[in-house]
Parts: structure tokens; C-alpha cells; sequence
């Protein structure tokens, strides 16, 4: 059996997390060279080995075993006999898109098994099924940004819409080192917004509105405005509870050290947090970033040749 391997990328959202599962607009970009891979390796069952673990279809409810069944049943194939070895750069429950890029990464690895072309749009819809899974009400942010590659405006339930016109920027991205689960604070945002449904849609309106003037800063290269406009959507994102201490601190950390603005990106309640900063005041930032209490920072380029570095 020749070597196969199929790989799909880690993502960051730069403004609108959390309301957009309200239907407000939040834009997302790729990190193309942080990944997850498949690789097909000889078996005599199908079975995907995750870590330690080994996952076999007779694990029925396993979100990865519904994935591999929902992706063979679309391409009219039976379960690949392969072993099916996941290996992932991404850190996983950080607000990185691991989950999604893991099963991105899987389900082209089955269809290269069978020769199978799967269009985009078809198998962004797949991972959007197993996304409901791990996360019950996800916007399909995550899996969009991941399946196309390419820096997206979201509109959950509207086609989507790729954001290919701005200039190149730098971003710092910094690890707390925490994992938190999506689920939760998507579910408990979604308990004050069913408390207060006024008030939150309210704060949900003003995420999308920075997200609408985001793009356009984006667009003309205003960076300093494209800043102030992160740091407010950390404040209103402090207002839904999913920011916390460690979090706070990297951001104050980043503002006070001349960034043009910071917030946590994902999820959050942990995970990673993301500071658009002057060019000359990337390499102390990092270092103040880790002194504040960041656990990695990478720099990653945003734009038509998207890379990072470590
Ligand atoms: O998977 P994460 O942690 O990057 O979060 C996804 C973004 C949310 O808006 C919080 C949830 C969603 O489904 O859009």
C-alpha cells in the first residue's frame, strides 16, 4: 500500500467569535503551516488511531466514527480497511480550530483512498455535521475557514464569502497554555442571552458592527483602527464571561507594551489570544507577552502568502 497523507489547517478568528452563532458576521483566517494530518497506514480493519487511543467503528457514537461513516456513506464506499494515524500540530480546546482540522484532515484522506474528488462546499457540510457533535450549536465558522483556506467574512447560513482584497498584516498569537471546552461557554453565553435576550442582542450587534468596520480597515490598511476595534470586542467578549485572568493579563501585557490592539481569539476561557502590533514592537512584544504569562507565541503573516513562524 503506497503512503497517503492528507493534512488541513489551523484557523484564528480575528473579530466577531460568539455572536456569530447570533448570525452577526466574524472573519476568519487560516494557519496554513500549523496543521493536523492523516496518514493511511496497512490494516485489516478500518480503525483510527488518535494518540493512544484507537478508535474502531464498533465505537458507533464516537464523533471521528461518525465522520468516517457520514464521509463513506456521501462517497458511496465501504469503511476503508486502513488504519487511518492522526497527528495534529494544533493545540487541541485552544481556540485553534483543532477539532475541525482534525476531521478535515481525516475525511480527505478517505476520499484520496478511494480517488474520490469531493467538491469544497460538499465536504465543508460533512464537517459541519460532526462539528454539531463536539460543539451541539456551532456557527460553522470553524469549519469553513479550514476546509477553503482562505480568510473568510462568516455569516452563518449564508454562502460564504472570502476576504481576498487587503493589504498583508502581522498578528502575534499567545498561548495560555489553558484548555477550555467550546461547549461551555457557547452554552453559557447562550443561557444569558435566553436570561436577557435585549441586552445580549444588543452586544451582539455592536461585535457585528466591529467586524463590518474591521473588514474595512483591512481593506485600507488602518491598522491602528483595526486595533482599537479587537481591544473592544475583547471588552464586550469580558461582558459574555468567556475571557478570564489569564487572558486579561496578555492582553493588558500587549496594550501596554504598544500594541495597536489585543483580544482572545475562539472560544475562550483560556486558549489563545491575538495582538496586532507595530512591526518594530513585535519582538519585545513577545517577550513581554511570555513575561505576562503566555505558554507560545508565534508570529504569523496575514495575507495573499499566508506563513508563521514559531
Ligand atoms: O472552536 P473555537 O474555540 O475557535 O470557537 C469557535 C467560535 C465560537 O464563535 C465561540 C463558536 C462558534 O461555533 O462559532
Amino acid at each position: 500500500m503506497k503512503p497517503l497523507v492528507a493534512s488541513a489547517c489551523a484557523k484564528i478568528i480575528l473579530l466577531g467569535e460568539h455572536a456569530v452563532v447570533y448570525r452577526q458576521p466574524a472573519i476568519a483566517i487560516p494557519l496554513s503551516t500549523l496543521r493536523a494530518y492523516a496518514t493511511r497506514q496497512p490494516s485489516d480493519t478500518p480503525v483510527i488511531v488518535l494518540q493512544e487511543e484507537r478508535i474502531t467503528p464498533s465505537n458507533a457514537t464516537h464523533p471521528l466514527i461518525t465522520l468516517l461513516n457520514l464521509v463513506c456513506e456521501f462517497i458511496q464506499q465501504p469503511l476503508p480497511p486502513i488504519a487511518i494515524h492522526v497527528d495534529s500540530q494544533i493545540p487541541i480546546a485552544s481556540g485553534l480550530g483543532s477539532g475541525a482540522a482534525i476531521a478535515t484532515a481525516i475525511a480527505r484522506l478517505i476520499c484520496a483512498h478511494y480517488n474520490v474528488t469531493l467538491p469544497q462546499a460538499s465536504l465543508n457540510n460533512l464537517i459541519y455535521e460532526t462539528e454539531k457533535i463536539f460543539h451541539s450549536t456551532p456557527s460553522g465558522i470553524d469549519n469553513t475557514v479550514i476546509v477553503y483556506e482562505k480568510p473568510i467574512l462568516f455569516v452563518k447560513g449564508a454562502p460564504v464569502e472570502f476576504v481576498d482584497k487587503f493589504q498583508p498584516f502581522k498578528l502575534l498569537i499567545a498561548n495560555t497554555g489553558i484548555t477550555a471546552p467550546t461547549y461551555e461557554s457557547v452554552s453559557d453565553v447562550r443561557r444569558l442571552y435566553e436570561r436577557s435576550p435585549e441586552e445580549y442582542s444588543t452586544i451582539f450587534a455592536e461585535i457585528g458592527s466591529l467586524v463590518t468596520q474591521g473588514l474595512a480597515c483591512m481593506q485600507r490598511g488602518d491598522w491602528q483602527t483595526l486595533g482599537a476595534l479587537m481591544t473592544r470586542n475583547h471588552a464586550l467578549l469580558q461582558t459574555l464571561t468567556v475571557s478570564c485572568a489569564e487572558l486579561d493579563a496578555l492582553v493588558e501585557a500587549a496594550l501596554a507594551n504598544g500594541a495597536w490592539g489585543a483580544k482572545l481569539s475562539g472560544g475562550g476561557r483560556g486558549g489563545n489570544m491575538i495582538v496586532l502590533a507595530p512591526e518594530a514592537q513585535i519582538e519585545s512584544m513577545t517577550q513581554a507577552l511570555y513575561a505576562a504569562g503566555a505558554v507560545h507565541v508565534m508570529q504569523v503573516e496575514v495575507g495573499e502568502h499566508d506563513h508563521h513562524t514559531a
